[in-house]
């Protein structure tokens, strides 16, 4: 087969086995805020492989741009990229081990499609743990298709368990094929460490769910605890392990607020306090465990729990909830950590593949490395040419890293020091530093831009659509780059005058002169000093914290910006909230928003992208509504009775038991805390401008006032 059928063959083949072909999402998740880009082709389909029917069927193929930080250390090697495809096959609960693993012996081997000799072939599967026994059903198909058993090898979690692709999701053991990608003999056996031998296929099987069990903290003695150790045991596993906890308190909720407050845990969506007890229910009702459960929406085997009664642990021992009675002498947050995760077995058994498209491209066209590839030659041709001195491994960098960030810059992200924006500079920078290494004089990102669009805008037409947007934004980034790298040098030079140089430092020069912390580490390596990388994290954790608490509290404290502007959003918000309620004829809920003097960040609950229709009909209520003059009005009632006028808002947790409830004519009720303005004539002309998805099932918009 030639290579530059690969990608067609394989998806006509798993046409033929009547999987229908989805389309290439975007690199950047539509669906998880967990990770910051799609890092494998089962990553658009979570909700699928989780038991949601999907359109097209159940059995699926396609080919998926993925992009993975990871591995960037080894970037460079034979096989490692930053960016690359993945083509993949789907069972959603339909065939399983055996199928799944026919069908890639067939692609591989048949002559048909890549015709690979099995002598060159080698397989891992999963030798069994804790959590999931021996996967011997998939050794038994490889034996049975004629691999030996020397080219067969067991291993572990780390090596042959895939998923869940962010903290959460479906996961499971996998089998891994290898193929023997050099000139020299193939040995009888399989070793995994030998380079040679090339991963280039995985079956993964996804039969559990992984996810966190919820801690439930049964009474309050924990923190009224007057020697401190179990509350800042507890306080610690909370935060440090980013827990889902409840404090069931028996006395009163408001009682149990007011020391979650005390705790300063207010603020932390992850803690919260409820009471059964105010619902009617006692501990020593036989049915307290069951109703507890079914609060949260729990089976037992997802849930922690805590007591200082030794009867009611036992109890819930006895039900099959993992349960510690609390004293002064455990250590809750050494429970939680080794018992935090729980894997759960899936209402369907899936099959999610992953076939490494530049890996086999290269074995076809007979070379050892992706880089000598036709997928890569021009840019290494390109970057040759611009290059002073000749040192592979930063060619190659420079290739790889340019090559991801044309992709990025592709989905509209632009460098930044956050989120994607943040990957995108560093890798630029990353390269620009290579280029300096290589004796690159001039600018020349976009130079090597030009030619990762040339080969790739045949799959990825929007390159060459974008590639004005592209080419600019890397030479605004080179430039600014530039302006910084000769002065960095220098404050780098003397921070690590004693050998040393401390995390603080090394996020100084970070966040004051754009030094990716990859490059403070090699750096390093080159001039003999040793960069404290962990304190870097930290100082860098410190800063994303604190950033967000004072954004947190910007809007927690009722918008500490209290300019007019802010306060029209504000109230503009509201109509939003009901205007999207009615055009889009779901209950859409606000997921969070944030407002500044120039414009207003809305989050809330929408499964897809507006139409352009819905926008303007959203825009165009809005602005009725503001035409219209409607009085803003404002009135206090308890939490009960906004419910029952239909007022939006959080009812359980987020407020007091009287509230306001801000209403504007008939069309909007929200309980808030103000402030907002007199009339909606006050507020200008409203518009959206513009839109994405922010995690699972949440949708952001961005709106101004003009
Ligand atoms: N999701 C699996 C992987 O990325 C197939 O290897």
């Amino acid at each position: 087969m030639k290579a530059s059928d690969l990608k067609k063959k394989y998806i006509e083949f798993f046409k033929s086995k009547n999987h229908k072909e989805i389309r290439n999402a975007s690199l950047i998740p539509e669906n998880d805020s967990t990770v910051l880009f799609t890092t494998a082709g089962m990553h658009p389909l979570v909700p699928y492989l989780l038991g949601q029917k999907h359109p097209s069927g159940k059995r699926l193929v396609n080919a998926q741009k993925c992009l993975r930080t990871g591995d960037i250390e080894e970037v460079g090697d034979n096989i490692h990229l930053t960016l690359f495809e993945m083509l993949g096959n789907w069972s959603l609960g339909d065939y399983w081990k055996e199928d799944a693993i026919k069908f890639s012996f067939e692609f591989l081997t048949s002559k048909k499609y890549l015709g690979f000799d099995i002598d060159r072939l080698a397989v891992t599967v999963f030798k069994g743990d804790k959590d999931s026994s021996k996967d011997s059903e998939s050794a038994k198909v490889w034996l049975e298709l004629g691999i030996p058993a020397s080219k067969i090898a067991y291993l572990g979690k780390k090596d042959n368990w895939w998923g869940p692709a962010g903290e959460t999701g479906p996961c499971g053991p996998d089998t891994e094929m290898f193929y023997w990608n050099s000139s020299v003999k193939v040995p009888s056996k399989f070793d995994v460490n030998d380079s040679r031998w090339v991963e280039i296929w995985n079956d993964v099987f996804m039969q559990y769910n992984k996810d966190k069990r919820v801690i439930l903290v049964d009474g309050m003695h924990c923190l009224y605890d007057k020697n401190f150790k179990l509350k800042k045991d507890l306080l610690e596993a909370i935060n440090n392990l980013n827990t889902h906890t409840m404090l069931v308190v028996n006395g009163f909720r408001e009682k149990g607020r007011k020391l979650v407050k005390k705790n300063s845990l207010g603020q932390d969506t992850n803690w919260e306090a409820f009471s059964l007890e105010e619902e009617g229910i006692k501990k020593d009702n036989p049915e307290y465990f069951r109703i507890l459960l079914k609060r949260f929406n729990l089976s037992p085997e997802e849930a922690i729990y805590f007591d200082h009664d030794k009867k009611n642990v036992e109890t819930a021992k006895r039900l099959g909830i993992l349960s510690k009675q609390y004293t002064n002498t455990i250590s809750i947050k050494k429970f939680i950590k080794d018992n935090l995760w729980v894997f759960i077995q899936l209402k369907q058994k899936n099959v999610d593949t992953g076939f490494g498209y530049e890996r086999v491209f290269s074995i076809l066209e007979g070379v050892e490395s992706i880089y000598e590839s036709s997928l890569f030659k021009p840019i290494i041709k390109k970057i040759k040419e611009l290059c002073k001195t000749f040192d592979e491994k930063s060619i190659r960098v420079i290739a790889d890293h340019l090559r991801a960030a044309v992709f990025i810059l592709n989905e509209r992200i632009v460098p930044s020091n956050v989120e994607q924006g943040y990957v995108l500079r560093r890798l630029i920078r990353m390269a620009i530093r290579r280029g300096k290494l290589v004796g690159i004089r001039d600018g020349f990102c976009s130079k090597v831009a030009k030619e990762v669009i040339k080969i790739n805008k045949k799959d990825y037409p929007s390159l060459e659509k974008h590639k004005e947007f592209i080419l600019k934004e890397l030479d605004l980034e080179e430039e600014r780059f530039d302006k910084m790298i000769t002065s960095g040098l220098k404050v780098f030079d003397k921070l690590s005058k004693n050998g040393k140089i401390s995390g603080k430092d090394t996020f100084l020069l970070f966040q004051s002169y754009g030094f990716p912390l990859e490059m403070t580490v090699e750096l390093g390596n080159e001039k003999k000093i040793t960069v404290d990388e962990k304190g870097y994290e930290k100082e860098f954790k410190k800063h994303q914290k604190l950033s967000r608490t004072v954004a947190k509290g910007k809007f927690a404290s009722g918008l500490a910006d209290k300019s007019l502007e802010t306060v029209k959003l504000h109230t503009v918000a509201h109509l939003l909230l009901a205007a999207l309620n009615k055009v889009l004829k779901v209950d859409i809920m606000q997921k969070g928003s944030n407002i500044n003097v120039e414009r207003l960040r809305f989050d809330f609950n929408f499964d897809r992208k507006l139409t352009d229709e819905e926008v303007s009909e959203v825009e165009e209520l809005v602005n009725s509504k503001i035409s219209q003059g409607i009085d803003v009005k404002c009135s206090e009632m308890s939490v009960s009775e906004a419910k029952k006028i239909g007022a939006h808002g959080e009812f359980e947790s987020k407020y007091g038991e009287k509230v306001y409830v801000y209403s504007i004519g008939g069309f909007s009720k929200e309980i808030c805390s103000g402030p907002h303005v007199k009339n909606t004539s006050e507020l200008g002309k409203f518009k959206i401008i513009k839109q994405k998805s922010v995690g699972s099932g949440v949708r952001r918009i961005k709106a101004v006032l003009v």
